[in-house]
């Protein structure tokens, strides 16, 4: 079953509607609703709120400001992820960006929450607040630590002396916008008092870590707290952890003694939920004329809110991507008074790559030499910072093998010579490579007497197919058929583990899933050969083969027995075993081995030469990412994460207004990802695979790989369609013209 391209088991259940999503309980009771409203200014404070004609309103149960908010915990920043953190709400008079929530009304329906909320009268003093972002700022300033616990800086060799004595130099600055996770089903949630618990329907990536935030917030227990969450619409990193919606539903349900629901609209997401930051990338690359690096350096600047400390790993992939003796990478941040910045979609490798990615391609051209060509002279055979070797690095297999498949011998060698009508023509390539992630994380697999398999783990599906991967791998681990395995996830009170994010989902639940299967084989074995009335008494289980729901044991005669039979025999309310799968930092493998997957991605694009109308018309990408566990699900992954490498390259881009900091395209007519017209043709290749280094499975994370590199590639066929470069993302007409 494994390495199937298996059809989503939920899928039946979402194309007709039965999967239900946080906001659409119905059997909770009658839920009140509501409204959260927003500062209107983006730094001061508030000097009063005039509630009284909100709380007269119809059906309005309750205003909560910070005047009348419930006592919360406070955000400890000695929890080591941001995400198990309290996430307090209303917490005071001031204001730190633009839509910080003032107040929720809480009514009987929706709509008249959303009328008392207009007659909310708040005034403000208006403060001075920092807006506008640029990367000299003086006060940019050095991160404690950079996002998933990486130095901040790194240098080795002796940089400038390296980069001044090469022959061929490039020295150029790159800036990506704020963008946004933007999943499909807003952030929303449905708080229902059981009691003194909690149960919270919340739309949410890692149900340890909801569970463990509301309760820090609301200073409960967090066995007091029942997170449930069987499907996400998408997360992209916006439901790694809860937002405001979350905290005020609870808030209000715990007061008022009723469910009450919450929901971001789509204009909300652009304030409560954080965004990429935006980056100055400057990239400096030194290399012989054998198009060899001598000196690599990428210095990156974000903004961040003061308050909420945030920074993107940006360069961190630079440090295990080519080989050279001198290099360095840093991260600085600059204050800005907007909303956090946060993880969103391949947070670093996203806009770094961007930034690297296009640099090599100047480096290719300046050496006049091909990017591809380039690429492969600068493959390290160790991690070039850390010293160790890679555990499974396939980059060039992937160059050679898409440079193939994308007929890139027809790459006009020279920018802006090849001429179809209208239409500039161009080829673009770029290297992907992206971190692997291993987090602790429990399944438990179960066999019932009736011989059927059951998963159980509080491990999340948001959209990438976790249902499918699981039932395929105990399927295959206790040799049942598909159909007779169910899996269990999404609440709190299954196993624990670090749920979806990061792509470490798959390779760490399933690799679990993997380990409980094989405790779970071993304890049918020793039940059935140990009694005297099984066929398989006496036999040595070393010879044991699970399959088709029975374990058959060959000798001088075959013998076998339905697992059904042996559980109902044995422990008729079913036999179980645990597999867990360890923190990274724990794991030899991770200290000892450079772990990550790789791609390359080709596109082609063709430029209007009048308008500088850019339309993409093909990409290709072909991935490494060790042993694939359904092809199907693993290639709707990397052809999405394809597409939003596109939006970064030519669409996405959130705009503030710099004298109020506020997102002025607040919406998605606005704010703009591709759709199907703007990507007529994606094809996504993976090669075979097994990273044995990685877990016993060989399995690796997927979907973020997808966006790695993908928008330089875009990029580079810009260049070489018109011969123009733009360093400033997205690249739309007007920077072409
Ligand atoms: Mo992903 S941005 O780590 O959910």
């Amino acid at each position: 079953m494994i390495g199937q391209p298996v059809n989503r088991v939920d899928g039946p259940l979402k194309v007709s509607g039965r999967a239900t999503y946080a906001y659409e309980y119905w059997d909770a009771g009658q839920p009140l609703y509501g409204c959260i409203v927003g500062a209107t200014i983006g730094k001061g404070r508030i000097t009063r709120i005039h509630t009284e004609n909100a709380e007269r309103a119809q059906g309005v149960r309750m205003v909560m400001t910070h005047q009348n908010v419930p006592v919360q915990g406070v955000r400890d920043e000695s929890v080591q992820f941001e995400y198990w953190r309290a996430q307090p709400v209303l917490t005071g008079p001031d204001i730190h960006y633009h839509g910080e929530p003032v107040a929720l009304v809480v009514a009987a329906t929706f709509e008249q929450a959303r009328a008392a909320a207009d007659l909310l009268d708040v005034e403000y003093t208006v403060g001075r607040g920092r807006f506008a972002f640029a990367a000299d700022d003086d006060e940019a300033y050095i991160p404690k630590v950079v996002n998933a616990g990486l130095p901040t800086d790194t240098a080795v060799g002796d940089f400038e002396a390296g980069f001044r004595a090469a022959a061929v130099r490039v020295d150029q600055r790159y800036t990506t916008p704020y963008e946004f996770s933007m999943p499909m089903e807003p952030h929303a949630c449905l708080v229902e008092p059981r009691g003194e618990d909690l149960v919270v329907h919340v739309s949410s990536q890692i149900v340890d870590a909801a569970q463990t935030s509301v309760a820090a917030t609301l200073r409960m227990a967090p066995e007091r707290i029942h997170i449930v969450t069987p499907f996400v619409g998408g997360g992209f990193g916006s439901k790694l952890g809860v937002h405001a919606e979350t905290i005020l539903a609870a808030l209000a349900a715990r007061v008022l003694g009723q469910p009450v629901k919450v929901a971001l609209t789509r204009q909300q997401i652009f304030q409560l939920v954080g965004m990429r930051p935006t980056s100055s990338q400057r990239v400096r690359l030194a290399a012989g004329r054998d198009g060899k690096l001598t000196a690599i350096a990428h210095d990156v600047t974000m903004h961040t809110n003061p308050d909420l400390e945030f920074a993107e790993q940006t360069a961190a992939t630079t440090r295990s991507l080519y080989a050279a003796p001198h290099r360095l990478t840093s991260h600085r941040l600059t204050p800005l008074d907007l909303p956090r910045g946060a993880d969103v979609r391949a947070p670093g490798e996203a806009p770094g790559l961007l930034a690297v990615e296009s640099a090599v391609d100047e480096l290719a051209h300046a050496l006049g030499m091909d990017p591809i060509e380039v690429r492969i002279r600068n493959e390290p055979t160790v991690d070039p910072e850390r010293d160790v070797p890679y555990s499974d690095r396939h980059l060039v297999d992937c160059l050679r093998d898409g440079a193939r498949r994308f007929g890139w011998e027809h790459r006009p060698a020279t920018p802006a010579s090849l001429r179809e009508g209208r239409w500039l023509v161009g080829y673009g390539m770029s290297a992907a490579i992206r971190g692997h992630f291993q987090g602790p994380t429990a399944v438990q697999v179960r066999l019932e007497a009736d011989g059927t398999g059951v998963v159980r783990t509080d491990m999340t599906d948001i959209g990438t197919g976790t249902y499918t991967i699981l039932t395929q791998v105990v399927a295959d681990g206790l040799g049942l058929p598909a159909d007779r395995v169910r899996v269990e996830l999404g609440r709190s009170g299954l196993p624990t583990s670090w749920g979806s994010g990061g792509s470490w989902g798959a390779a760490n639940s399933c690799a679990a899933a993997a380990r409980a299967c094989a405790a779970l084989r071993e304890k049918v074995l020793v039940a059935a050969c140990g009694d005297a009335d099984s066929p398989l008494h006496g036999r040595d289980p070393a010879g044991a083969h699970f399959g088709d729901g029975s374990v058959r044991i060959d000798g001088a005669e075959g013998a076998s027995q339905a697992l059904g039979e042996i559980v109902a025999r044995h422990h008729p309310e079913g036999m179980e075993a645990q597999g867990e799968i360890r923190f990274m930092g724990d794991d030899p493998n991770y200290s000892d081995y450079s772990i990550h997957t790789y791609g390359a991605h080709f596109a082609e694009v063709g430029v209007d030469a009048d308008t500088a109308e850019i339309r993409l018309r093909r990409m290709l990408g072909v991935f490494s990412v060790g042993r694939v566990l359904n092809p199907k699900t693993a290639r709707s992954q990397l052809i999405g994460g394809m597409i939003w490498g596109a939006g970064a390259a030519l669409e996405e881009e959130a705009v503030v207004d710099s004298r109020s900091g506020a997102f002025v395209n607040r919406d998605l007519a606005q704010y703009l990802v591709p759709v199907h017209a703007d990507v007529p043709d994606v094809e996504a290749v993976i090669l075979d695979g097994y990273d044995d280094k990685a877990n016993l499975l060989g399995a690796k994370g997927v979907g973020e790989l997808g966006i790695c590199g993908a928008g330089a590639a875009v990029a580079n066929a810009v260049f070489n369609a018109t011969g123009l470069r733009v360093r400033d993302f997205p690249i739309t007409i007007e920077k072409l013209l």
